[in-house]
């Protein structure tokens, strides 16, 4: 399993340096709690949300949860466009719908995540929200079985793997 640091990543930690101090200051410690997950795109993702001053890792394991729950609705539509375009091999193919369905599954698992969060319920917030990283993992891993087949989807997988990592760390936090 190999995710890589891209430059849109970079990116994001130089166009938001300025931001709220309770959220750089929560990614930074989420961040050395996991050395996959990115500081930058933790402080870049949740300052991307308009006239949100979070004060609480419980808010931010809420806002977490809930751009993924928006990431996945769009990741699922567009594998279902992907799905409509007849270049890709049968194989492909087969991958992609496997992906539609690991995603799909997702947004279940993530509002069951959030639910059993609100209830305090920790250990299924975090059982849950690691089901839904596995997803796409699993998604992403689907497509180096077979030499030569570039997933379409590893942009967004990287993105999601991410999303769900920050998550993780935050519950953690929240003990
Ligand atoms: C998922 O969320 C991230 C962070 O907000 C955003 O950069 C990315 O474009 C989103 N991806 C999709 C497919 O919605
Ligand atoms: C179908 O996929 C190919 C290869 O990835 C791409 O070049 C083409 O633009 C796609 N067509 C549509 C209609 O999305």
């Amino acid at each position: 399993m190999k995710f890589a640091f891209y430059p849109r990543l970079i990116f994001l930690l130089f166009q938001c340096s300025n931001g709220s101090d309770f959220v750089r200051q929560s990614c930074w410690e989420a961040s050395k709690s996991d050395p996959k997950l990115s500081y930058g795109f933790c402080v870049a993702c949740l300052e991307s949300i308009p006239k949100s001053q979070p004060t609480s890792i419980e808010e931010l394991v809420d806002m977490t949860i809930q751009i993924t729950e928006s990431n996945t609705t769009n990741i699922v539509s567009i594998i279902s466009k992907l799905l409509q375009n007849q270049t890709f091999t049968q194989h492909e193919k087969a991958c992609l719908k496997d992906c539609f369905h690991l995603y799909s599954d997702a947004l279940s698992e993530l509002q069951d995540a959030l639910n059993a969060f609100k209830s305090k319920d920790l250990d299924t917030a975090n059982i849950k929200v690691s089901a839904v990283l596995d997803a796409c993992v699993t998604c992403e891993d689907q497509f180096k079985d077979k030499k030569g087949e570039a997933c379409p989807l590893t942009n967004d997988n990287n993105i999601y793997f991410q999303l769900n990592a920050i998550s993780l760390a935050f519950i953690q936090m929240c003990h």
